[in-house]
């Protein structure tokens, strides 16, 4: 049995020390594929696998049909978007994730770009503190509900909304639940994005949303590019220059925001929320566990694509 470890960005190697204990325990056989820069080294390296774990490396019909003996890819992290789920479906691949195993890397990144951007992006200026500001939650996951728990430490007021979550089981945390996207962005200065990328979600961060935000507004994203309206983003922050954007995934158009909003706007070089070596050894032994389970037990929970 193969197992690869396909990771454009790479785990640490703790992590992988410790998949490689996770796997060779169970008698298969370990392949790392770190660093590719191209999808022919991927096309190349799966044709052996039975299963593979990845991280936001993108995973299509092609790859698939590269890996004829291919039964299982793991996500190791939580969103799957950068997989085809019907290709896999179609083909008899199990897809799964890892729910929550990165959830804390992230939030703690999210807390910190929040105060990265209220401290003028560490120019020596004066700026505003965290404690007492308005902090809305987009999606009230594992991630938002990390960022929750921290928020408060820092003395911050927070409000939540999630299309999906019962407004009771947020409200059991002690937070305000709003009843729309839009109560959130027009109540609160900072708001920290955690919804996946979904056809539904795609786009849904426009100008109708921003434009109500109150004053020296906040947008953090440690969730996904796709989900921001980058043109409509973009308008918005030429007419509100009180407007700050700071993400961890590069934009699209990140030129542009780089030219136009100085002082305004920060990216990280590479998506980094979950780049520490606690969520790579959470995430990627979890995947590797998993791995095992499903070939010694059939199992198949955390399977994110139908059957
Ligand atoms: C996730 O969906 O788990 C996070 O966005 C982390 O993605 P990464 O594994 O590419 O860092």
């Amino acid at each position: 049995m193969k197992v690869l470890v396909a990771t454009e960005k790479p785990f640490a190697k703790i992590a992988i020390d410790g998949i490689r204990k996770e796997i060779e325990a169970a008698g298969y056989e370990l392949v790392l594929l770190e660093k590719y820069t191209n999808k022919s080294e991927l096309l190349n390296a799966v044709k052996e696998s039975n299963a593979i774990i990845i991280r936001s490396d993108i995973i299509d019909a092609e790859i698939m049909d590269s890996a004829k003996n291919l039964q299982l890819i793991v996500r190791a992290g939580a969103g799957y978007d950068n997989i085809d789920l019907d290709a896999a479906t179609s083909r008899n691949i199990c897809v799964m994730n890892t729910p929550g195993q990165n959830a804390n890397a992230v939030a703690e990144l999210a807390l910190g770009m929040m105060i990265y951007a209220v401290r003028n992006f560490y120019n020596g200026t004066s700026g505003i503190e965290l404690k007492g500001k308005k902090l809305g939650i987009h999606a009230y996951g594992n991630v938002g509900r990390t960022v929750a728990r921290i928020a408060k430490g820092f003395g911050m007021e927070i409000y939540t909304y999630d299309a999906f979550c019962p407004k009771e089981v947020m409200e059991q945390d002690g937070v305000n639940v709003v009843d729309s996207a839009e109560d959130l962005y027009k109540k609160c200065q900072i708001v920290s994005l955690h919804i996946p990328a979904t056809p539904e979600t795609k786009n849904s961060i426009n100008y109708s949303l921003l434009k109500n935000m109150p004053l020296n507004p906040i947008l953090v994203n440690t969730a996904r590019k796709e989900v921001i309206n980058e043109v409509e983003l973009i308008k918005l922050m030429e007419e509100r220059t009180d407007f700050k954007y700071i993400t961890d995934i590069i934009p699209t158009n990140n030129s542009e925001f780089v030219e136009k909003f100085v002082g305004r706007y920060f990216s990280t070089p590479k998506k980094m929320g979950a780049q520490t070596a606690e969520a790579n050894i959470n995430a990627g032994i979890a995947a590797a566990k998993q791995i095992v389970n499903f070939f010694k037990n059939g199992c198949e929970k955390f399977r994110v694509n139908k059957k």
